[in-house]
């Protein structure tokens, strides 16, 4: 880290009660990952000296879903004492005694605060030499938020939550957004002094600007013009608000560079994934965690990948994949079902009604119609015929299927796992396989088909199908 005098405080020990929910709000997913992994994330960009997220309910798990993802974040439990004041406060102890610059205070349930606007409210702070500088926005509806209460002069007062706002106070529609610059020295002494007595009985962190206005400090603002930057998830509905934002925001990126995207609102891209010049995005589709689209590919509509890797030029419609690799100027779909391991090569095909699991299919080869395709190894040029399938699992263990090059089976053919068919084999029409077959020979399974005249008219008299049969022998 370069060190920039800064440390970022994350708060996440709030329960989220609103959420009515058994997982904590902060882990609550939006664009493919928990709502404090989008502050980490920016926080990170940040290049803080130190970053600490505050963590008391369900701290485990919370810790568990960040430890990997961000080393950088020391995790600092907060006590038994409430309030958002606390939090902060045991987040300032933990900090080395000498460090001696400014604070950013941020919340794990509001993603969508961007490293530029947080580096500019910090130039902003910084350029003001304040002892704190609030990130507030001028909403219609500021419900649920504390507001900012502007002194004679236009200054900042102090900041009152709902709870405890008069009438007057709450028809104010400037909100405190809570993201706060503070000089650590301000915290240091003024958190001490905070104390409980307000409708939730709990420390709050916004009665530190009012405290240092009474004591002649200077207080900024600074008003976010865009106000979606601020927005907090606390219920559900605002967990999909908040979500769609977000993926807004994401798509207009790969618009900007030159992803064609039909149907924004109905195109979910999470934040990991990556897309090249010239992908074009059909309705419908969800293109989840580290996917990645290579140049001219067409997916959609109606597609889901995650961990999916699409090669050039590839089209994949109507598909549901999960890491799966498909190959340059492959087809995929329509009602396709690629489980994970699938590696289709390039100009390869996984058509109509296939499911693909722990399966190499190599360049050029095809599996067309109505297929399982289940821990094989497939060479190239390979033909598939329509409702092949791979009986990989004996109800004890799964067995591979090796299909070497140019091979072609003929339809409804059984591949009884372990088997090999070999170089340029054929089977012949619903073919059990379950010997090897030696390359270049063709496999036939079933016995010679006898047909028994007249049966139809014997068996089934009186049916359509005896009246038409009769009809066509008489007519013979
Ligand atoms: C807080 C602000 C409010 C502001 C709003 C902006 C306070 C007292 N109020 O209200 O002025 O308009 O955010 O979104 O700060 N948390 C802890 N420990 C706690 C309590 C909360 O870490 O003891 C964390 C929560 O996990 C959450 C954040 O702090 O990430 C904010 O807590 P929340 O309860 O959502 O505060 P609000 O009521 O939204
Ligand atoms: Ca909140």
């Amino acid at each position: 880290m370069t060190g920039n005098n800064l440390a970022i405080i994350v708060l996440a020990a709030g329960q989220g009660t609103r959420m009515k929910s058994r997982l904590p709000k902060v882990l609550h997913p939006i664009g493919g990952r928990p709502l404090v992994g989008h502050v980490l994330t920016t926080a990170v960009r940040l290049e803080a000296d130190h970053i600490e997220v505050v963590v008391r309910h369900e701290r485990d798990q919370v810790v568990a879903a960040l430890r990997e993802d961000y080393p950088q974040a020391v995790f600092i439990d907060q006590d038994d004492v409430p309030g958002t004041g606390r939090a902060v406060q045991v987040a300032v102890d933990a900090l080395p005694a000498d460090f001696d610059g400014d604070v950013l205070v941020l919340s794990g349930d509001c993603p969508l605060a961007d490293a530029d606007t947080l580096r500019s409210f910090l130039e902003a702070h910084r350029a003001a030499d304040a002892a704190a500088t609030l990130m507030t926005a001028v909403v219609d509806d500021p419900n649920g938020y504390g507001r900012v209460i502007r002194d004679a002069d236009g200054g900042v007062d102090r900041i009152v939550e709902q709870k405890d706002a008069s009438a007057e106070e709450a028809s104010v529609r400037e909100i405190n957004a809570g993201m706060y610059a503070f000089r650590i020295g301000v915290l240091r002494q003024y958190l001490p002094a905070v104390g409980v007595d307000n409708a939730q009985g709990e420390m709050y962190l916004t009665d530190v600007p009012g405290m240092l206005r009474r004591d002649g400090s200077r207080v900024a603002a600074s008003v976010v013009s865009d106000v979606t930057v601020t927005y907090g998830v606390n219920d559900r509905a605002q967990l999909a608000e908040v979500g769609r934002l977000l993926n807004a925001r994401i798509v207009r990126r790969w618009q900007l560079d030159g992803v064609t995207v039909i149907d924004p609102s109905t195109t979910w891209i999470d934040d990991d994934a990556t897309l090249a010049p010239d992908v074009t995005i059909l309705p419908n589709t969800h293109i989840l965690r580290a996917t990645v689209i290579a140049e001219g590919a067409i997916v959609g509509p109606d597609t889901t990948l995650v961990d999916c890797e699409v090669g050039a030029d590839a089209i994949v419609r109507r598909t549901d994949a999960t890491l799966a690799v498909i190959g340059a100027e492959a087809t995929v779909g329509p009602f396709s079902f690629l489980r994970p391991g699938t590696v289709l090569g390039a100009r390869g095909k996984i058509g109509a009604y296939v499911e693909t699991k722990n399966a190499e299919i190599g360049e050029g080869s095809k599996v067309p119609h109505l297929s399982y395709v289940g821990d094989a190894t497939i060479g190239r040029g390979v033909n598939l015929g329509a409702s092949t399938i791979t009986a990989n699992y004996d109800d004890v263990n799964k067995h591979r299927t090796v299909v070497e090059d140019e091979v072609h089976t003929g339809s409804h053919t059984t591949l009884v796992a372990p088997v090999r068919l070999g170089a340029g084999a054929k089977t012949g029409a619903g073919a059990v396989v379950r010997k090897d077959v030696p390359a270049g020979a063709l496999a036939m399974s079933v016995a010679p088909q006898r047909n028994i005249e007249g049966w139809v008219e014997k068996n089934r008299a009186g049916t359509g199908a005896a009246d038409a049969a009769a009809r066509e022998r008489s007519a013979e």
